[in-house]
């Protein structure tokens, strides 16, 4: 299975992670796969990303073009009916593609987790140009994580460039994304 024909690429490739509580209720969060020689990925512990892969030992990383949802499921929480099911996985209904994994805990590293490819599905194939509006959103959105958790200034510094970008090269999808970080900062 190449997972680049999912869209996942070498690299690191920003992805909406959804996973499954031991109690059954769905989660997303966006997630970076780190595709290098093996793949794996990050997480903070203290997230919910976190414990359901350490209660079910199993990720799905759903490939998403819209900054909102990026936004949404960074800092809240989606509605139930923004999922589906496969084989006991949730998976967005927004993706246009995704990949299922089976999650292998590093030995010595608590943050690091091992994926190891399942199955994946393409659901629509979409041609799209670079966007730095979409781009921005994605940067201003990680900023936001990080200055909520550490309060430090330098945080909004960088929101509030990305957000110059995003009112000169974004469209309403990422004007609305925007918008929403801005409520939530404030
Ligand atoms: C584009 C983007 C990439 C992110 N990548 C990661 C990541 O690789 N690992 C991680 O733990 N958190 C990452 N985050 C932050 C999580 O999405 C964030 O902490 C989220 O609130 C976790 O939600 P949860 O508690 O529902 O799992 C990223 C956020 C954004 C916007």
């Amino acid at each position: 299975m190449k997972l680049r024909d999912f869209g996942i690429q070498d690299g690191i490739s920003e992805v909406i992670a959804t996973t499954m509580s031991k109690e059954g209720m769905p989660n997303a969060a966006p997630i970076g796969i780190i595709s290098d020689k093996k793949i794996c990925a990050r997480i903070y512990p203290d997230t919910h990303t976190h414990s359901n892969i350490h209660a079910t030992k199993k990720l799905v990383a759903n490939v998403v073009s819209d900054p909102l949802l990026f936004v949404s499921s960074a800092l809240g929480d989606l509605d139930e009916r923004e999922f589906y099911t496969v084989d006991e996985l949730p998976v967005l209904r927004c993706a246009d593609a995704w990949v299922s994994f089976e999650c292998e805990k590093d030995k010595q590293d608590n943050t690091l987790i091992h994926l190891h490819p399942i199955k994946g599905r393409i659901l629509r194939k979409r041609v799209q140009a670079i966007s730095r509006g979409t781009n921005a959103i994605i940067e201003a959105t990680i900023h936001t994580t990080r200055y909520l958790a550490m309060k430090d200034e330098k945080y909004l510094e960088w929101i509030a460039h990305y957000e110059d970008i995003v009112k000169k090269c974004g469209g309403c999808r990422e004007k609305e994304a925007m918008k929403k970080l801005r409520e939530i900062i404030q």
